[in-house]
């Protein structure tokens, strides 16, 4: 790892929906849909730049008839140097992206050992939507990565949304969980180095609404458009006829106004027929052409499309529209460019008169095209026609504004001709990919000048090499010890006699709240001899036998962002927190006691230092430890560190634990087991794959565990 002298290796993550290179199939369901057509487009316009080296995109690989043979794929080339990598996480079969939460800790172990069996890691970790963010976070963690997110839509903008229009809050947990995507994208505000967002809008009026929100962390870069499908009219793309359009029209040659979107009500479609419909001008002089999604048969429809085409026919059937206007039934993408380039070709202009329009890709195609537009006056389009000069603003519930915008901006010839040009020219200049890419990647070269160091030092101390007494290992045990190694010596000593047969081949590891000095007297006290590795005071201290001394990488890893002093000094008086004698306590670890019978806001703890600008780590164990921790250390954290520091993958890990400090060790690739006798904070976990809850308490859980798994049963080689 070389700086960025080579050229920029990224790691792309957009984990929802059906992505494929060839022919993506947009609008084939609700995930489906604008973030696959952006982040191919940006994946492969990266892959085109000089300054970049590598681009992997990262995605969910989908075994399911039903969804065809493409997304098994594993590795899909887009380009030379860019590639769609499929890896699997969960269920084979196809997930709606709210069902993906319970999976994602799978994908984050999946996607560390990707990268371990690359030659280099990337300069950076980019994700797409809240669900790539989870995983970005904690893999930015790991890997000392710097983190750059896309959040494309936001919970909170759509929860506030629905609230407004009366659901009630408990109704929208179930189709949308909330609870799960609002924190992870707090999360990704907390960690990411820089947060992209298409429109000024996106960032005041969505990112403004969270708590972890830093204006300076943000950059506003529009997306682009694909300039080589969306072209305007020429005698070589000379399709000037449309069937499809054109059976529905008496007078097929006047100015087409045409609009383009889904079937939603948000997307206002009936008021554009009714703005036609009430100016005779307009009636007399020009067509309307609606493409809403693809009907079959309306009363099969879902209940808002069916909406939606009935409120159209009735109000074309109202204003005797028959002859002027046309509402094909359906359309192909591949068909959309040249619907543009017919209406461009007419001398009309394109409609989006939708209620809230965050951005518009429509509109950038259309002028891409040569052809105006009327758009709504809402953050995108705001944007967009400040930029392209193509046309003209209307408020959509206004419908009087509205025909009026259309009668002008159709019977100036003159005017039309420099908005055409206008829109041409400079979507040219400010939303083509390719000037996407050269701000974006300027963004990304002035990050990472400012990390180079460290990430030089970071990337090798995760190649240092393998501990030569450890090298012969193909396994690692790592058990919590209070409450789960200790506790009933009988099974205990069982446990050691397992792993004494297995000396070698399988090492062995302890993962614990104590501070190192108790964790040896702990361990004395109960006759266990001297682990392999020992995790302690709650993952922050990592040491290796025999020399027990502490890993220094571990160290300089996490101790990113974390002002110790300043935490305590903030926390000092904290009510209900009565603070643990100083020799529980480590230098990456501050522990505080819960005084009984009082409640805990973890969430409360953490707005309150985050707003003194302290960054950490919240561990609360047993309903009466509080643990506060550098962001980048965790047992769950350190053990992945252990796998790539001992070159084993995860699904060679059995860990066993009891208690919350062990939880987020306990989800992933490795084999998790929970002793009989743990806290009923786990029992969240219970029924997650590769968990798998004893009967037995203490080792014999550990024991059960082994046996369930057939943890290191297989003949040596
Ligand atoms: C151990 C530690 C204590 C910590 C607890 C939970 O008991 O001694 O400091 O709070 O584990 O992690
Ligand atoms: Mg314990």
């Amino acid at each position: 790892m070389n700086g960025t002298s080579d050229g920029l290796y990224l790691l792309h993550l957009s984990l929802h929906g059906l992505l494929r290179g060839t022919s993506p199939e947009l609008g084939r369901d609700p995930d489906t849909g604008g973030q696959i057509t952006y982040v191919l487009e940006l994946v492969r316009a990266l892959g085109r730049s000089p300054r970049v080296a590598r681009v992997d995109l990262v995605t969910r690989l989908v075994e399911d008839t039903a969804a065809g043979p493409d997304y098994a794929v594993p590795l899909e080339p887009l380009g030379e140097k860019a590639r769609i990598v499929r890896l699997p996480f969960g269920p084979k079969r196809y997930l709606r992206k709210e069902l993906l939460w319970p999976h994602l800790p799978a994908l984050v172990d999946r996607c560390v050992e990707h990268l371990r069996a690359q030659e280099r890691l990337p300069h950076l970790i980019h994700t797409h939507y809240a669900d790539a963010g989870y995983v970005g976070v904690r893999l930015s963690q790991l890997l000392g990565i710097p983190l750059v997110h896309t959040g494309h839509s936001l919970g909170r903008t759509k929860r506030s949304r629905y609230l407004a229009a009366g659901r009630a809050e408990a109704s929208l947990e179930r189709p949308f969980r909330f609870s799960q995507r609002i924190p992870a994208e707090e999360e990704v505000l907390e960690n990411a180095r820089l947060v992209l967002a298409s429109t000024r809008q996106e960032v005041d009026e969505q990112w403004g609404a969270y708590e972890n929100f830093r204006p300076g962390r943000f950059a506003v870069v529009p997306p682009g458009v694909d300039t080589s499908r969306f072209s305007p009219p020429s005698p070589f793309r000379a399709r000037t006829s449309f069937p499809e359009v054109d059976r529905w029209l008496r007078e097929p040659y006047r100015p087409l106004i045409l609009a383009i979107s889904r079937p939603s009500p948000k997307k206002n479609l009936p008021a554009l027929v009714e703005a036609f419909g009430r100016d005779p001008r307009l009636r007399e002089t020009a067509n309307l052409a609606i493409f809403a999604g693809v009907r079959e048969d309306v009363a099969q429809s879902d209940e808002e499309a069916k909406a939606v085409y009935t409120d159209l026919l009735l109000a074309a059937d109202r204003h005797d529209l028959w002859g002027s206007i046309a509402l094909p039934k359906k359309h192909s993408p591949e068909e959309v460019p040249d619907l543009y380039r017919l209406a461009a070709r007419r001398r009309g202009v394109f409609v989006n008169a939708a209620l809230i329009e965050p951005f518009g890709l429509t509109l950038l195609e259309a002028a891409a095209s040569g052809l105006p537009v009327i758009a709504t006056e809402d953050g995108g389009p705001r944007d967009i026609l400040a930029n392209c000069r193509n046309g003209l603003l209307v408020d959509p519930l206004d419908l009087n504004a509205l025909s009026r915008a259309l009668v002008e901006s159709l019977g100036d010839a003159a005017r039309w001709s420099i908005w055409s040009r206008n829109g041409l020219r400079r979507v040219r200049d400010t939303y083509s990919w390719d000037g996407h890419v050269s701000r974006y990647l300027a963004l990304c070269e002035r990050l990472l000048r400012r990390e180079r160091k460290a990430l030089r030092r970071r990337h090798a101390a995760l190649r240092a090499t393998p501990l030569a007494h450890l090298a012969d290992a193909a396994h690692l045990l790592v058990t919590d010890i209070d409450d789960t190694l200790i506790g009933d010596a009988d099974s205990l000593e069982r446990l050691l006699e397992w792993r004494r047969a297995r000396a070698g081949r399988v090492a062995f590891g302890v993962a614990t709240g104590r501070s190192f000095r108790r964790t040896l007297e702990i361990l004395e006290t109960w006759g266990v001899p001297i682990p392999d590795v020992l995790v302690t005071s709650v993952g922050t201290e990592i040491r290796f036998a025999p020399e027990l001394r502490l890993d220094r990488a571990w160290e300089g890893h996490i101790r990113h962002g974390w002002r110790r002093d300043e935490v305590v000094r903030a926390l000092a008086g904290a009510m209900g927190l009565r603070k643990q004698p100083e020799e529980n306590d480590g230098p990456y670890k501050a522990s505080w006691d819960v005084v009984p019978g009082r409640h805990v806001d973890l969430a409360a703890i953490q707005r309150f230092l985050r707003a003194r600008g302290l960054a950490a780590r919240l561990v609360f164990s047993q309903g009466k430890f509080l643990d506060v921790l550098p962001v980048r250390a965790s047992k769950g954290l350190a053990v992945r560190f252990l796998a790539l520091r001992l070159g084993l993958p995860l699904e060679s890990f059995l860990v066993a634990g009891d208690s919350g400090n062990d939880l987020e060790m306990l989800v992933g690739d490795t084999r998790a087991v929970v002793v009989g006798n743990h806290k009923p904070e786990l029992e969240e976990l219970r029924g997650r794959e590769g968990v798998y809850f004893a009967t037995a308490p203490y080792a014999g859980g550990i024991l059960e565990g082994i046996a369930h798994y057939s943890f290191a049963t297989e003949a040596p080689c």
